[in-house]
């Protein structure tokens, strides 16, 4: 069986010491669960990495940025470094998620840049891709996940594809006001992926273990990590309780393995 992933990004909601209870909570819930075949994330803000990293129980639950500077050290205010992140326990990066490419405007070709730099200092580069609703009406998300990743990927060398991950969230799916995709459009946008990562990369495109995020709840979980094509789940919402979180993780794990 693949490895399977489970990731969160706690967006800009907990403080350092909530922070701090939440992974010390989930990773003391999901202690049995087996590293080798299922893999745990989450992703805080800056301030919290430290505490989040020390509230881990023996690197059970991987911890990464919400973002990084295209740049080792410089004039970029408001920035934080590759170097900095790492200080502080950081192992991954997440790059393009959707509030910061909609929200701060983030063009494709600075995705890029960061993740240049996320794998240049050996960081975890977690690129988020999605569609607009406008592009899914116009039937167009394909060319545009295509975009997003040819231009994200841009300068990455098959041999650093060990250290990249995709997380496929259409924009539309995403946060308070998301709808979840149905489980067949994400197998499709999946397999497009996949395709473009293949034309990109040969075989070593098969690497790249691709991820769906975008309002994903106890109720619709298990169809979308059912899915051929799916190989994680990146969750916002319903994960940032840990009990919940962990119920969320044991019934994909249950479904998975029957
Ligand atoms: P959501 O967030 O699960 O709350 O929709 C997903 C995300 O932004 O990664």
């Amino acid at each position: 069986m693949k490895k399977f992933y489970f990731g969160t990004n706690t967006k800009m909601y907990m403080t350092a010491r909530e922070t701090e209870d939440f992974v010390s909570e989930l990773s003391r819930l999901t202690q049995d669960i087996s590293r080798e075949k299922y893999h745990l994330f989450v992703i805080p803000p800056f301030t919290t990495i430290y505490s989040a990293c020390a509230a881990t129980l023996k690197n059970s639950i991987q911890i990464g940025s919400q973002t990084i500077a295209w740049a080792d050290e410089g004039q970029f205010t408001g920035e934080v470094s590759p170097r900095m992140v790492k200080e502080v326990g950081a192992t991954l990066s997440m790059i393009g998620h959707s509030e910061r490419r909609h929200t701060f405007h983030e063009t494709d070709e600075e995705v890029n840049k960061r993740v240049l730099c996320a794998l240049k200092n050996d960081l975890q580069a977690l690129l988020c891709i999605g569609e607009t609703l406008d592009s899914k009406r116009r039937k167009i998300s394909d060319e545009v996940l295509a975009m997003q990743i040819k231009i994200g990927l841009d300068g990455v060398e098959a041999k650093q594809l060990d250290n990249v991950w995709i997380a496929y969230e259409p924009v539309w799916a995403i946060g308070v006001h998301g709808q979840p995709a149905e489980p067949d459009y994400v197998a499709e946008r999946h397999a497009n992926i996949r395709q473009v990562l293949n034309s990109l990369y040969g075989e070593n495109g098969n690497r790249v273990p691709l991820f769906y995020g975008g309002s994903v709840n106890p109720e619709n979980a298990v169809p979308f990590a059912l899915l051929d094509e799916v190989d994680g789940l990146f969750i916002g919402r319903s994960a940032w309780n840990a009990k919940r979180f962990n119920q969320i993780i044991r019934m994909v794990i249950h479904e998975l393995t029957i």
